[in-house]
Formats: structure tokens, C-alpha cells, sequence
């Protein structure tokens, strides 16, 4: 392996700058070149990729988003997108590639694999955490502290007025940022996905603090619940308790944004350096994760996999705490 290719792709993660950084630094030291490939595998169908230099990955660490950009390429799902976007990496010589994003992003760098042989290792770049093969994804800590700032912002304004809110958090089908914003926030209750909480059980729960003169109720609600969103559920709470004051906050892309943490800084540079070392030894068609803060190298097809489940005892925490 001598030119290794770099992309992000997906919904952007803080910490994604500091993978990139990090890939290309060790990248450097052991003398291969570096490319950037720009927008994804929409920039690699479109031939856009750089040659990257120090100077391109100077104060890029501290940052949120991606400076490679991002995005979600139709064109690559299909057999004659993925060919175009081969010829083009063949072009620039690039023989390795080191994707960072969530699920849909390490499906593409799998099969790109299998049907070119080309060397690939994810990063799992997502808020969601719903990777396998790794204790948190990069810019997971980062969505849960700015959802925290957020909630404890809410928290001010319901105390003063004796409100009920409902936040809706991120996460798409998965709960961890809500069960971990939720028990950062002492939440009245939290609704993910992974947990079916019936509407008359969160109307008792509120009525209960409500007796117990709670002067604030927050419920956190995460987006992909299959009851619907923060909306849907106020509003049928209503119903049942009308001298409420409701109000709903959806934090949306907030959480995607931002410095990341300083457990994503060190996550993502820890990861960056395993993607190239991983390549240099050979391990192909796998995803860099970290799990009791060791590097652990897991085939791409498992860590997409959805078996990574919020912590049946976070889920017994909140319930406590919430009482
Ligand atoms: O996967 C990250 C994520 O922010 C999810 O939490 C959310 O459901 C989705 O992306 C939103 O995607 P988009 O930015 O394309 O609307």
C-alpha cells in the first residue's frame, strides 16, 4: 500500500476532523501518500480527490463537521456508480481507502471490497453510537454534552414556569443518546425505541411527580421511538392531563455540531492511527472500534449489524433516578 484515499460520509460527527487528522498524520510517518476524497462517494464518482498535505490538516482537529464534506450518494448503491467511482481512485493510484461514518458508510466500503479488492477500514463516524465492535462511536460523547447543555437550558425556563416539556433527541432508530441525555439530565422519563413505555404508564409517572410537587418535568423522547416523536406523544399526554403547561423542543441538528469533546479528540486520533497501522498489517473489510479503551478490529458485516442494544441496567438507572 503506498496512496490511501480518505473520505466521511453520511450525516457529519464532531470528532470526524480529528479521525481524518489523525489517518492522514499517521499516514505521514509512515511515508505513504494521502488523498482526500471530497463529499463522499458522491466526490469519488465525481473525481473529486486532492492530494492532501500537511497544511490541509493544520487546526482542523478542534472543529466540528468534516472538512472533506459529506454526503449520502445514491449513485454509489448502484453496481455502474461503484465502477466509475473505482476507475477513478485507479486513476489517481489510490489502493487503499479509510472510510469514516455510520452504517450506510462502512455497508458502501464492504462491498467495494468485495467486488474490487480494494483495501478498506471503516471508523465509525456517527452520534447514533449504534455500531458494534466498538464502546462509542466518534461524536457520540460530543451530541450527548451538547443535548446535556441544552436540557439543562430547558430545565431554567420549565422550573420557572411549572411546565412539562417534551425534548426530542437524535439517534435514528437507536436510544443512546437519549438514555444517556436523559440520566445526564434527571429526566422524568425517557422514551427510546429499544423500550416500549405505554402512554398510561407515562401519564401515572407524571401525575405521581406532579403530587410529589416536582416544580419541572422533562421527558426525553428519542426520535425513532415507534410511538412517534416528542410532538405526538405531548400531545396524547394532553389528552390526559390538560392543566398542564406542555411544551415541545426538538434539539435537531444542534447535536451534530460543534468542538468536539475530548473523549472524541482522543477516540477519533486513536482510531486514525489504527485505520493506517490496521491497513499496513493487512486487516481489510474491518471496522477500527475501541472497547475498554483498547483498539479492537471487528469484519465491517458484524459491526453494522444492530445487535448493539442500550444497557438493560442505564435503562434501570433512569428508572430509579426518576422516581
Ligand atoms: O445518523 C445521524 C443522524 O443525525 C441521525 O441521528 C438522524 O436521524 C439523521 O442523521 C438525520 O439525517 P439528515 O441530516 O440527513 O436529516
Amino acid at each position: 500500500i503506498k496512496k490511501i484515499g480518505v473520505l466521511t460520509s453520511g450525516g457529519d460527527s464532531p470528532g470526524m476532523n480529528a479521525a481524518i487528522r489523525a489517518a492522514v498524520r499517521a499516514g505521514f510517518y509512515y511515508n505513504l501518500e494521502m488523498y482526500g476524497i471530497y463529499r463522499g462517494y458522491e466526490g469519488m464518482i465525481l473525481n473529486d480527490i486532492k492530494k492532501l498535505d500537511s497544511k490541509n490538516i493544520t487546526h482542523v482537529l478542534e472543529r466540528g463537521g468534516t472538512f472533506l464534506k459529506s454526503a449520502r450518494s445514491e449513485e454509489f448503491r448502484t453496481p455502474e456508480g461503484r465502477k466509475k467511482a473505482y476507475d477513478n481512485l485507479r486513476s489517481h493510484g489510490i489502493d487503499a481507502l479509510v472510510v469514516i461514518g455510520g452504517d450506510g458508510s462502512l455497508t458502501g466500503a464492504h462491498l467495494f471490497y468485495k467486488e474490487f479488492g480494494i483495501p478498506a477500514i471503516g471508523l465509525p463516524g456517527t452520534i447514533d453510537n449504534d455500531l458494534s465492535g466498538t464502546d462509542s462511536t466518534i461524536g457520540f460523547d460530543t451530541a450527548c454534552n451538547t443535548a446535556i447543555q441544552a436540557i439543562d437550558k430547558i430545565r431554567d425556563t420549565a422550573t420557572s414556569h411549572d411546565r412539562l416539556f417534551f425534548v426530542e433527541v437524535m439517534g435514528r432508530d437507536a436510544g443512546f443518546i437519549a438514555i444517556n441525555a436523559g440520566i445526564g439530565s434527571a429526566a422524568a422519563a425517557i422514551l427510546i425505541p429499544e423500550k416500549k413505555m405505554p402512554i398510561e404508564d407515562l401519564v401515572e409517572k407524571l401525575k405521581i411527580r406532579t403530587k410529589a410537587k416536582k416544580s419541572s418535568n422533562i421527558v426525553i423522547v428519542a426520535e425513532g421511538g415507534k410511538s412517534g416523536g416528542a410532538a405526538e406523544i405531548a400531545e396524547k399526554v394532553k389528552k390526559h392531563l390538560p392543566y398542564y403547561d406542555i411544551k415541545v423542543t426538538i434539539l435537531g441538528h444542534l447535536q451534530r455540531g460543534g468542538a468536539p469533546s475530548s473523549f472524541d479528540r482522543l477516540l477519533a486520533s486513536k482510531l486514525g492511527v489504527a485505520a493506517i497501522e490496521g491497513l499496513l498489517q493487512g486487516k481489510y473489510d474491518v471496522m477500527a472500534g475501541l472497547i475498554n479503551n483498547r483498539v479492537v478490529f471487528t469484519p465491517i458485516k458484524k459491526a453494522i449489524v444492530d445487535d448493539k442494544t442500550v444497557d438493560d441496567d442505564d435503562f434501570r438507572v433512569a428508572k430509579i433516578l426518576s422516581t
